[in-house]
């Protein structure tokens, strides 16, 4: 298992490019399943999560390439299969979204239950109740959920609870589905109008997503279309803290510091300068930081995908931070990692309390998920002395070349194979 080395307190310097949205991607390259005519994506970020997306829609019956420069050419002529596969869903619990394609394009979908993860309990019975308003008929059995229709009918569906894939899901079942479906309380998630600007694109028609309310006016048959996927927010909002925990002056282009405007809005709070342009963003750190309280919300709210790392930042700053957690019951995993390395964290329920500043000190740490990973990568850039990430499969899901891309502005960061 690979591990990464750390020797912190290096102050970085220089520019780095932002890659494509891995959860915009995901759900583009499940949109190809809609359609025999090929989809061309660009933009897309080679991560573990898209190699694993590549078996699955393999699997299913779809001709899938990827070129070198993020480029990924899909074409679902004729599909063998309607079966994702547990062994594929319980490394990535993304493989959900190919149940509303399928459905809409077979009327049949057998999609293993993704079970919990590290982060919480995570269901999807709010999925599988949008599909049955939506015509299917819908088991589950022996670990997997089995979906049938005859054909899929427009609905109107509320969702008790916002969820991005769930969102995304059902529009995808609902473009080629008859008659119009009006999703209500949707996820208003910047990759939620990426996907239905890719769908539209294909001939779906769509209306009002990025709103709570989207109505999408289904269509015989989707065509194929070449789309570029948006700049990955979780990455660009990464390399921010990057920046203000070593003290360090960093570019980021080919960002949308629109996506970022809670969590650029909280590091200001926090004492940290941040320049924006229309498509990139200069953090300066080396100020004093100030703690300040987060809660994490749905979009445009702070994004739970930034809490681990804005945990790491405010191990820096003076004063408590009380950081609530509202999305995932269970995503404090990074706490005790960084307690290792000498933060003064109390979880209390959905909340941690931070107290800082404290010096952090390099230790052997274990990455717990994905975002947990991110943040130990930033708490070893900011401690004194060597920090070795072990398990980051985990990152690798998420962050192309993370290494690489801190090395070329100055980290001391290298991979251990
Ligand atoms: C997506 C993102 C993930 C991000 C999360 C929240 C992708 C591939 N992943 O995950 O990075 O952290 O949004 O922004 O885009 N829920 C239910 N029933 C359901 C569905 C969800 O109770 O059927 C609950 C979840 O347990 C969670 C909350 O709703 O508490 C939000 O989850 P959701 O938005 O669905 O997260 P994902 O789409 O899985």
């Amino acid at each position: 298992m690979d591990k990464l080395r750390i020797i912190g307190r290096a102050k970085l310097n220089g520019t780095i490019r932002i890659g494509g949205s891995k959860n915009s991607a995901l759900p583009a390259m499940a949109a190809s399943l809609l359609t025999e005519d090929e989809l061309l994506l660009k933009n897309v970020p080679f991560v573990n999560d898209i190699y694993t997306t590549r078996r699955l829609l393999r699997e299913l019956g779809v001709e899938v390439d990827f070129d070198a420069d993020h480029m990924v050419r899909l074409r679902a002529a004729s599909l063998q299969s309607y079966e994702a596969p547990y062994d594929l869903v319980k490394t990535m619990r993304a493989s959900v979204l190919v149940l509303g394609p399928l459905l809409a394009r077979l009327k049949r979908a057998r999609v293993s239950l993704p079970g919990g993860c590290a982060i919480g309990a995570r269901p999807i019975d709010l999925h599988i109740k949008g599909l049955q308003k939506l015509g299917a008929e819908v088991r589950t059995e022996h670990g997997y959920v089995e979906a049938t229709a005859q054909k899929l009918h427009g609905a109107q569906i509320i969702f008790d609870k916002i969820t991005v894939t769930g969102t995304e899901n059902l529009m995808m079942a609902a473009v080629l589905a008859e008659g119009q479906t009006i999703l209500e309380n949707a996820a208003r998630e910047p990759e939620v109008p990426d996907l239905a600007d890719l769908l539209k694109a294909m001939g779906a028609r769509i209306e009002g997503a990025g709103t709570p309310t989207i109505v999408i006016d289904g269509v015989p048959a989707l065509k194929g279309a070449s789309y570029t996927v948006i700049a990955d927010r979780v990455e660009a909002g990464t390399f921010l803290i990057a920046g203000a925990i070593t003290g360090g002056d960093i570019e980021l282009t080919a960002c949308n510091p629109g996506h970022l405007t809670s969590v650029i809005e909280k590091l200001r709070e926090a004492g940290v300068s941040i320049d924006t342009d229309q498509a990139s963003l200069r953090v300066k750190g080396g100020g004093a930081l100030v703690s300040a309280y987060v809660v994490t919300k749905e979009h445009p709210g702070f994004a739970t995908d930034m809490q681990a790392q804005y945990m790491a930042l405010m191990t820096q700053a003076s004063g408590i931070a009380v950081i609530t957690e509202n999305i995932f019951e269970n995503r404090f995993m990074h706490a005790s990692e960084l307690m290792r390395m000498g933060a003064n964290i109390r979880i209390d329920g959905p909340r941690a309390l931070v107290a800082g500043k404290t010096g952090l000190s390099g230790a052997n740490v274990i990455a717990s998920d994905l975002r947990a990973s991110a943040s130990l990568v930033l708490a070893g850039l900011a401690a004194d002395g060597a920090t070795i990430v072990d398990r980051i499969y985990h990152l690798d899901r998420g962050y192309e070349r993370i290494e690489e891309k801190l090395r070329s502005v100055g980290a001391q960061i290298e991979r251990l194979k």
